[in-house]
């Protein structure tokens, strides 16, 4: 079984979405010994935006590393994801991951019924972190809906979130956001 980890904070060992995405990792690890993982740090190593040259397919290089990042996610059984709630979104770091592994013939194809998700069959769960509490469906969250919304489409019906948010309100309320946080981390259906 394979699971591939992603991080994206900015905050490095102050972040929170960084602890959280450790935390599931390691819970996960000790139900399921055998469990291979792999480890991408979008902060440390940035994938480069998506540019004319990678949909033209013209640069070698690039052409490489997308095929082997969509290659790494569809191999995936799970995927767990630190996304920081950055300017009522997500980092910019974590969109350059996704456009990447969200190509057309690989992870979705479109059908005369309109678009269909090729990614599906595996669990992607993911930490997501925000300074104020936003709550439930807020017009302010960009955040979420968006990653629920964007890996639906190619696939995955049921996004986990585990989020631990008021974090920059005060200590007590990061200190209670985490606990919550780490109380509600979801765990391998038993076989
Ligand atoms: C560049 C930047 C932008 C942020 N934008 C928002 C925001 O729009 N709304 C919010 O509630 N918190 C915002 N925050 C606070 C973060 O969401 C919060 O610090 C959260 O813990 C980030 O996760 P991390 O600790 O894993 O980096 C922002 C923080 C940074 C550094």
């Amino acid at each position: 079984m394979k699971l591939l980890h992603i991080d994206s904070s900015a905050l490095g060992a102050n972040s929170v979405t960084r602890e959280l995405s450790a935390a599931i990792v390691a819970r996960w690890q000790e139900a399921l010994p055998g469990l291979t993982v792999e480890y991408l740090d979008l902060d440390a190593k940035p994938i480069p935006h998506l540019t004319g040259r990678t949909l033209a397919r013209t640069d070698a290089t690039c052409n490489e590393k997308e095929d082997e990042l969509v290659q790494q996610f569809l191999e995936a059984d799970t995927v767990v994801i630190g996304a920081p709630m950055y300017n009522f979104a997500i980092p910019s770091t974590l969109k350059a991951w996704l456009d990447r592994i969200t190509v057309r013939g690989k992870t979705f194809r479109y059908t005369e019924n309109g678009p269909e998700g090729l990614a599906g069959d595996k669990r992607v769960i993911i930490a997501t972190g925000r300074g104020s509490a936003h709550g439930d469906n807020a017009p302010s969250d960009f955040q979420e809906p968006y990653l629920r919304y964007l890996f639906g489409f190619i696939g995955i019906g049921q996004v986990e979130f585990v989020r631990a948010e008021g974090v920059g309100l005060s200590p007590q309320h990061r200190a209670d956001a985490l606990a919550a946080a780490h109380a509600a981390i979801p765990m391998p259906i038993a076989a």
